[in-house]
């Protein structure tokens, strides 16, 4: 286990591929960061614990951001051991930028946290969510990976910010409640973007047995029902090093490095980056502004 652990990081760690796919069609591809959301309709499945640890282990390969999408009461601020500055409720009254939010976390890794004063909502305006893309856009072009940390549930902003992701990871327990919450965000993620492959992360299971069965349960219902299972990237066991206590502190990647869940979250981070060589990198900023649909009028 540990050999594949050391395994994956010198593959993190080594230079990135010199061209990617679908680079022909768009030659701009690579001035743009690849983008990785982390979904799963259900809350507490590890969402924010992958997201958080895939920061620090994509960062050592190329330049990373992490934005935290849950615009609502977001936490990885706590998980990544950062002061949040200006709160996003300043985002959105307009006062600063999203670059106005960014916080350096380490070499190479920038967060984008909700920070201080949650929201009285959780639903954005056509004309927020436009400031989102354009603020992303501008801010794509300085990474190598953009890595979004979506809430549970599935509102229209989270399908938007999914749809608009290089690569989707779901991540899921083997409990039957998030297996149903979990194929529900599927289904609608394929209903607004058609052919969308995401990956499959299950969480919390004590053996590579019980993640398998999990995954098989999925694919065969996403099989029968939207015509395509659903492919399992990595699974990473209970492990109550995991949970951290009620101060700041880091990614289990950093503090506990040889844990089982560090390790199995290690190769997870190199499988995901291999997943971004083989996508083509669209922007998500990018596409996202080509989406939202805004208008001066529909302010
Ligand atoms: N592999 C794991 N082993 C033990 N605890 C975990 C594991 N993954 C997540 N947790 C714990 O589960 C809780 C929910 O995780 P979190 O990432 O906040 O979920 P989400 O973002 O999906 O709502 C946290 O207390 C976290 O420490
Ligand atoms: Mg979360």
């Amino acid at each position: 286990m540990r050999s594949l652990a050391r395994e994956a990081l010198r593959r993190l760690r080594a230079p990135p591929p010199a061209t990617f796919d679908g680079e022909a069609e768009d030659r701009y591809a690579r001035l743009r960061a690849g983008s990785i959301c982390i979904a799963g309709g259900k809350g507490g499945t590890g969402k924010s614990v992958v997201c958080a640890a895939l920061g620090s282990l994509l960062s050592q390969r190329g330049r990373t951001l992490l934005l935290d999408a849950d615009f609502g009461m977001g936490n990885a601020h706590l998980l990544q051991g950062v002061d949040p500055g200006r709160s996003f409720a300043d985002f959105l009254r307009g006062e600063i930028g999203l670059e106005g939010l960014l916080v350096p976390r380490r070499p190479g890794l920038d967060l984008i946290p909700v920070g201080h004063g949650a929201l009285d909502r959780t639903e954005l305006s056509t004309f927020e969510m436009h400031r989102i893309a354009t603020g992303l856009e501008r801010l794509e072009t300085g990474y190598e990976h953009l890595l979004v940390d979506l809430p549970a549930g599935a509102s229209d902003q989270t399908l938007a910010l999914a749809a608009a992701s290089d690569v989707v990871l779901l991540v899921t327990n083997h409990e039957n409640t998030a297996l149903m919450d979990t194929y529900a965000f599927y289904k609608l993620l394929s209903h607004r973007r058609p052919g969308v492959r995401p990956l499959l992360v299950v969480n919390r299971v004590e053996s590579a047995e019980l993640a398998r069965d999990t995954q098989r349960r999925l694919a065969s219902v996403s099989e029968r029902y939207l015509g395509h299972s659903l492919r399992m990237l990595g699974w990473i066991p209970e492990d109550p090093r995991v949970r951290c206590g009620l101060t700041m502190t880091t990614p289990i990647v950093e503090r506990e490095p040889a844990s089982p869940a560090a390790v199995a979250l290690t190769e997870l981070a190199a499988r995901v980056s291999d997943a971004l060589g083989g996508s083509g990198r669209a922007g998500l900023g990018r596409t996202l502004l080509r989406r939202v649909g805004y208008s001066p009028r529909s302010r």
